[in-house]
């Protein structure tokens, strides 16, 4: 199956429908290090660095399937409309909404056999997710709605999301993942990264630590900047997100997690690269929002088998 993937980001999406057996023709994201990162892990792919929204649909290669994950900034809770917290907040979120309308353009133009569109599952709270829906199914698609959780695809972290599936035929049923939900722990590469000693650490982040430690032992993990209560390391970890939040304890010793252990929280293979020279923040952002590759396997492979 071609498929083609909107808001390819660093990939995931794109890596997934890959290990289904998809030939992914083309890939677009107007984020420049996005766009060498998955032309990098995906020489094969025609890529374009664009905004989308302005995007000439009749311009594209053949393709059976149409993936995209467009921007969910504008549909997490805080950015509800009516919750934003100024003018400038809720006009860069109404501009982050609409790219969402570039899959029915694409849909519209090109006329896939189906579609997965991945987002947050408040996507749907979005007060015009009734006619982006119903434009899809006035163009013929079967819409149906999944919301899946990584970790029972194979992915050692807690994350739910949101799958659209548009199809032609008959509405799509995704088969129920039999998979455990894999630990966090193994991930782990304990001789990298910059360790610290705890009692260095700020006073809110130790105080953090210690009452993580106190409830699950000494080898954990913890988000140093928020409220969350830790996990230990014989679950998944729980929602990693563009912020760079979570440290690895050990003990008398902590440090930030590492580039690889985020990726391998995405579920990422340890092929997957990214340029030495980007900054760590960026490359956190890129992995934060990706789609967990193994989810976007099992949509793919459900949907070729179906079609
Ligand atoms: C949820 S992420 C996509 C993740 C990607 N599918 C993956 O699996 O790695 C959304 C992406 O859309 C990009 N984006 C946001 N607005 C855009 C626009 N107007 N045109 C093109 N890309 C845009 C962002 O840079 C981000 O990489």
């Amino acid at each position: 199956m071609r498929a083609i993937d909107l808001f390819a980001g660093f990939g995931g999406m794109t890596e997934g429908a890959t290990q289904a057996g998809a030939r992914v023709v083309w890939a677009a994201n107007h984020w420049a290090l996005a766009v060498d990162v998955h032309a990098a892990n995906h020489p094969d792919t025609a890529h374009a660095c664009q905004d989308l929204r302005q995007a000439d649909w009749s311009r594209l290669p053949r393709f059976d399937l149409l993936l995209a994950a467009p921007a969910c900034q504008g549909h997490s809770e805080a950015a509800q409309p009516a919750r934003a917290s100024s003018e400038d907040v809720r006009k860069r979120h109404d501009g982050m909404r609409s790219t969402a309308w570039a899959v029915v353009d694409c849909a519209d133009v090109c006329e896939p056999r189906a579609l997965v569109v991945e987002n947050v599952p408040e996507f749907r709270e979005w007060r015009l997710y009734p006619e982006w829906r119903a434009a899809l199914e006035r163009i013929g698609f079967r819409m149906t709605e999944h919301i899946v959780v990584a970790a029972d695809h194979g992915v050692p972290q807690l994350r739910e999301r949101l799958f659209i599936v548009g199809t032609r035929r008959r509405p799509f049923g995704l088969p129920l993942s039999a998979q455990g939900r894999p630990a966090f722990g193994p991930c782990i590469e304990w001789d990298a990264g910059a360790w610290r000693p705890t009692h260095a650490a700020s006073p809110g982040a130790r105080e953090r630590i210690s009452a993580a430690q106190t409830r699950l032992g000494p080898r954990c993990l913890v988000q140093h900047t928020t409220g969350h209560r830790g996990v230990p390391l014989h679950e998944p970890i729980r929602t990693v997100t563009t912020k760079d939040q979570w440290i690895v304890v050990d003990g008398p010793r902590y440090r930030p997690l590492t580039l690889r252990e985020y990726a391998r929280a995405m579920g990422f293979p340890d092929r997957y690269t990214w340029p030495a020279s980007a900054s760590r923040s960026d490359v956190v952002k890129g992995l934060g929002n990706a789609v967990a590759p193994p989810v976007a396997r099992d949509l793919v492979r459900a949907i070729c088998e179906a079609a």
